[in-house]
């Protein structure tokens, strides 16, 4: 392991990503190589979101957004979604004083209002607790898939027009933006993907149409910091062109 700075000194940080998002898959993959349940993977992966927010909170990262569970994912048996969602309150609870200590700013993304009462007040008590912070813009998408965000959104403002407040044609890119769960956060720049899948999986539809992709075969809970910054380091280096030519 080499030291925290020496590793946060690899990066030029002038050309750091705005937006990193992160596909973190493959806790189940890593449990099961191991002979362990699909839960225990889980468990480890939170451990590794921990290690990457804190090297997104030491760079000075403005927003980081991570998938936690998707629309889809309700599919999965009872008893792993429960696990998840248990989970997902125990993060809550145990990480953030920390988080406030570290000046993270939470955020949520996606229809967790379906949650249990007890987890949308802890979502709501995060977020508040947190709503002044200036540090790292940090979204969790719960609940979460970017084809109903989108639709969402169309629902929103096609509601707007019915009532006469805006007419269709003052429908722009930036009003539309300002209807999607990420209204406050840049576009995605860098998204990352663990576990081999080279497949977005209806996140950030919308807010990754000129983002880097960057995919890695380690399994989310072997995922490191050290990792994580070559990414960032590989980003640094991408030619981007939204369309256009090299400047
Ligand atoms: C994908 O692995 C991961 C998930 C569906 C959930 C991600 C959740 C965590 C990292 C932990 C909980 C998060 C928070 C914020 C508390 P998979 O189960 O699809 O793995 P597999 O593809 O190998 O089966």
């Amino acid at each position: 392991m080499i030291k925290d700075e020496e590793l946060l000194n690899r990066v030029d940080k002038s050309k750091l990503p705005r937006h990193v998002a992160i596909i973190m898959d493959g806790n189940g993959r890593w449990a099961s190589y191991r002979g362990l349940l699909r839960s225990a993977g889980h468990s480890a992966g939170v451990k590794t979101l921990k290690k990457i927010l804190t090297v997104a909170v030491n760079l000075k990262l403005e927003a980081l957004t991570v998938y936690a569970f998707s629309t889809e994912n309700w599919k999965r048996p009872h008893a792993e979604v429960d696990f998840l969602l248990h989970l997902f309150s125990e993060y809550l609870e145990k990480e953030k004083r920390e988080m406030h200590e570290k000046n993270v700013r939470i955020n949520f993304l996606g229809r967790w209002e379906e949650f249990s009462t007890g987890i949308q007040n802890q979502i709501r008590d995060a977020t508040s607790l947190m709503k002044n912070n200036t540090g790292v813009k940090f979204s969790i998408a719960a609940n979460y898939g970017g084809q109903d965000e989108i639709l969402r959104a169309a629902q929103k403002l096609a509601d707007d027009v019915a009532k006469g407040k805006i007419s269709p044609a003052q429908i722009t890119s930036e009003l539309f933006e300002s209807a999607l769960d990420t209204c406050e956060l840049p576009p995605v720049d860098l998204l990352i993907r663990t576990s081999g899948d080279l497949r977005i999986s209806n996140f950030l539809l919308w807010q990754a149409a000129y983002a880097e992709l960057w995919f890695t075969n380690t399994t989310w809970p072997e995922f490191s910091p050290e990792e994580f910054v070559d990414a960032l380091i590989d980003f640094s280096k991408r030619d981007r062109r939204f369309g256009g030519l090299s400047s």
